[in-house]
């Protein structure tokens, strides 16, 4: 009996050992421990061994049983690595992959990107500031004095001062990058020549056209012996450059308080190519920038000697631009983050 059960135990390791997959293993199970399998029928021949050597016998088949269970349990868990293993190695790698979403920059963002290289190329440097700002800087220092006109069309946002040291009124959200300019020329001696992009906020009812917070691109440049006609060829260089060779532009005589002669820049359509249609209104030409030489008193608010240097300002509806460019009907779609819009880009 003893002889018997030590064969068992033998051919079941071995046969163990060799099984390659879970299903083998199964069926060596069976065949041994199973109901009719070779042990349990050794087992229930126990009964026939002579009683003094009936423990040591049952003590053995016990250990027999103990050894096949262990083997199983070890080599099952040796084929179920060996099976993950392979199905690692068996990735097929002409099936597509999942794609990552991939982030980018926003549209103004790129914009703005570009449109700063072509100014760096003919020499701006880019300068940035608060848009919450002191009405001095907005308005005073720019010829816009209390109770002068031009405050009414700036729709001003004032924050409110309570219980602070500021005098009631004085503080507001920056209407015009026009702010940066005394900051920029008070502390920078001629020859200057910065950009200044940035947000700015108006009082407006939400629109296609409108919104309370946008983006303007300013900027100046004041030396010796500046005239009007740096200024317009400034203004065309950089839409040629950003719209494309063909863009035409026109300068229309207007008013602003901080520069003298002042001038309203159309450039033609970028949807119709100046023939006229609904995005221009049928008038061939859209608006892009204010400018115009900067007025005398600016000067000298900022400590220039009006006399010496002269020098010209614009200040470029900058979303204007990106609407412009990628032909959009809608500023809002600007500032929602719609994946759907942004995507796009
Ligand atoms: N600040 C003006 C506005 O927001 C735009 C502007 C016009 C800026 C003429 C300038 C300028 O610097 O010279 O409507």
């Amino acid at each position: 009996m003893e002889e018997e059960l030590m064969q068992i135990k033998n051919s079941a390791v071995s046969m163990i050992i060799e099984a390659t997959d879970q299903k083998e293993l199964e069926e060596i199970k069976l065949q041994f421990l199973g109901r009719s399998g070779k042990l349990t029928l050794t087992l229930k021949e126990i009964v026939k061994v002579p009683v003094e050597r009936r423990a040591a016998v049952g003590q053995l088949a016990n250990e027999v049983k103990r050894v096949i269970e262990e083997t199983i349990k070890n080599h099952e868990s040796r084929i179920k690595n060996q099976e993950s293993k392979t199905k690692i190695e068996k990735i097929d790698v002409t099936n597509p992959g999942i794609k990552p979403d991939i982030g980018r920059l926003h549209p103004l963002t790129q914009v703005l990107y570009e449109v700063v290289d072509i100014f760096k190329q003919i020499g701006f440097q880019v300068a940035d500031g608060p848009e919450i700002e002191t009405d001095h800087y907005n308005f005073e220092v720019l010829n816009i004095h209390k109770d002068h006109p031009a405050r009414d069309t700036q729709q001003t946002l004032y924050l409110d001062t309570r219980g602070s040291k500021s005098d009631p009124g004085k503080i507001i959200l920056r209407t015009h990058g026009s702010n940066m300019q005394g900051r920029i020329m008070e502390t920078t001696r001629p020859p200057v020549r910065a950009i200044y992009p940035g947000k700015v906020f108006r009082y407006e009812q939400v629109d296609v056209s409108h919104g309370f917070e946008f983006w303007q691109l300013e900027g100046l440049a004041v030396d010796k012996n500046l005239t009007l006609t740096d200024l317009f060829g400034t203004m065309s260089y950089v839409i040629k450059e950003f719209f494309g060779l063909d863009t035409k532009v026109k300068f229309v005589s207007h008013n602003f308080p901080f520069t003298e002669p002042s001038a309203e820049t159309y450039m033609s359509c970028t949807v119709c190519k100046g023939k006229g249609c609904s995005f221009c209104k049928h008038s061939g030409w859209v608006e892009i920038l204010g400018c115009g030489m900067i007025h005398p008193n600016v000067l000298k608010a900022v400590g220039y000697d009006s006399q010496k240097v002269s020098g010209f300002a614009w200040g470029m509806g900058f979303s204007r631009m990106v609407t412009l460019k990628y032909q959009m009907d809608d500023l809002r779609l600007l500032t929602n983050p719609d994946l759907r819009i942004l995507e796009q880009f």
